[in-house]
């Protein structure tokens, strides 16, 4: 076989069994656990920390707008993971979708690619969760030594952050003992945000100035897409749902309602949020690490703010949960594809969840948000998102043509024109990103090349003929 045969190798759609795919993984969310799954995955970082700092110096009050440009585009690419997801109904999400279209070699790819979106992702969380945590604690007089409060930055007197790599460990302790398990967890601690949010919302309203909201756009337009393309981390999660598929009962269904669901369920919250927080403090005093809690002791409701602190706490735990799951999700499957080592792929036979895979997402996650000082390296994840949307986004139109007859539960409007404007978008959102963001992610698919020439290119399953209908 060419190479070039080779890298174009396609996975046949999976031969579905009364509406699903055969799996070792244990069936048991419906349509609600995962529009919890979906909110606990989305609202965290962006909302809770991101947009005190984007409001003050890309975007003003016109953050508004930019929260609303980032969800249209989202809502586009959800669309296309809809379709797909009620197609191929078979975990590791996007990359499983371009095994299918695009082949082998972009589908490798795209799994490195996502690898990078959860991880970075993941780390980024990890650490504002620290943050928030020792917030709380300092508000009990409580200081953790300086040394172990931060990643490694022997320059400010910090070596390593023991509270994130605290939370990622029992994360992936929680996660390993099975799907059910850990959306018990999850549902409350995402009841307990959603509140807390609405909370804001709600007794914020009474205290808004209009005049903060002028002028709207002191950075003008451009401002506004640059706080898009930021923005668009904030809803970063809704695809971790399609990772589920093989543990959804009835996923044809249940997967369209749980992406569209709790997509459009963020996005009414976000643009409240800013819309509360923008009105509230003038908008170049917001450059601080927890805007939401800062403006309530703005306008002075310190028990509020006690509140808020509570529940970012809360919501960024279910947001380390959700995408963590994913990342173990995406690693059993390219195990099981081989393109990655077998042991990624096995599955723990009581809890039927993949325990191997778990774990190791769970020690990366804490080696590197413990000890990486992540900084502008957050962007990472915003590449790593949007090229995965691209690749969806396009792959609906390609799978259209060539399997017109498949059975499609949930189909995408105006195909299309409609994934054609979700992809453009991406690419336009990608050009507002930085240069050393740039470097960082080719750096990254090079590494990708490489471990693929050295092992998924020998090893895959599809390669050595040896996967079957189930998968
Ligand atoms: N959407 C996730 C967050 O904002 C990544 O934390």
């Amino acid at each position: 076989m060419s190479l070039k045969h080779k890298l174009l190798r396609k996975k046949p759609i999976p031969v579905l069994h009364g509406g699903e795919v055969r799996s070792s993984l244990k069936k048991q969310l419906g349509a609600m656990d995962l529009i919890v799954l979906g909110v606990g995955s989305i609202v965290g970082t962006g909302i809770f920390v991101l947009t005190g700092v984007t409001a003050a110096t890309h975007a003003g009050p016109g953050l508004i707008l930019s929260f609303i440009l980032a969800g249209i585009v989202c809502v586009f690419c959800a669309l296309c993971y809809a379709e797909f997801a009620s197609t191929v109904p078979v975990s590791g999400s996007a990359y499983t979708y371009s095994y299918s279209t695009f082949g082998e070699g972009a589908a490798w790819i795209l799994g490195w690619d996502l690898i990078l979106e959860y991880g970075f992702a993941s780390a980024l969380v990890a650490s504002s969760w620290s943050g928030y945590i020792q917030g709380i604690l300092s508000g009990f007089g409580i200081h953790l030594p300086k040394a172990i409060s931060s990643a490694f930055n022997p320059a400010a007197g910090t070596y390593i952050d023991i509270p994130a790599i605290l939370i990622a460990l029992t994360i992936a302790w929680i996660i390993s003992r099975g799907a059910k398990e850990s959306t018990r967890l999850n549902t409350f601690m995402v009841y307990l945000k959603v509140s807390v949010v609405l909370l804001f919302i709600v007794v914020g309203a009474f205290f808004v100035k209009p005049d903060n909201w002028t002028p709207f756009m002191p950075f003008g337009f451009e401002g506004v897409v640059t706080g898009a393309a930021i923005a668009f981390l904030a809803y970063v999660g809704f695809d971790v749902i399609a990772t589920a598929a093989e543990e959804v009962k009835q996923p044809q269904k249940n997967l369209p309602i749980g992406i569209i669901g709790s997509l459009v369920i963020v996005s009414i919250l976000y643009v409240a949020v800013t819309a509360v927080l923008t009105g509230l403090v003038p908008y170049n005093l917001l450059n601080v690490k927890d805007p939401v809690a800062f403006a309530l002791l703005y306008i002075q409701q310190d028990w509020m703010s006690y509140f808020i602190s509570l529940g970012a706490v809360a919501g960024l735990t279910t947001v380390l949960m959700g995408v963590m799951y994913g990342q173990s999700r995406l690693l059993y499957s390219l195990g099981r594809d081989g393109l990655l080592p077998k042991k990624m792929s096995s599955v723990d036979p009581k809890t039927q969840s993949p325990k191997f895979s778990t774990w190791v997402t769970g020690i990366a996650v804490a080696l590197f948000s413990g000890l990486v000082p992540l900084g502008h390296l957050a962007d990472l994840t915003s590449i790593g998102t949007l090229f995965a949307f691209i690749s969806v986004s396009l792959g609906i139109i390609v799978l259209r043509k060539t399997h017109p007859d498949l059975k499609r539960t949930f189909r995408v409007p105006f195909v299309p024109w409609l994934p054609l404007i979700a992809a453009i978008s991406c690419v336009y959102l990608l050009t507002t990103l930085q240069t050393i963001t740039w470097i960082g992610f080719i750096i990254w698919l090079l590494i990708g090349v490489i471990i693929y020439a050295a092992y998924g290119y020998r090893n895959s399953r599809l390669g050595k003929n040896e996967l079957g209908d189930a998968e």
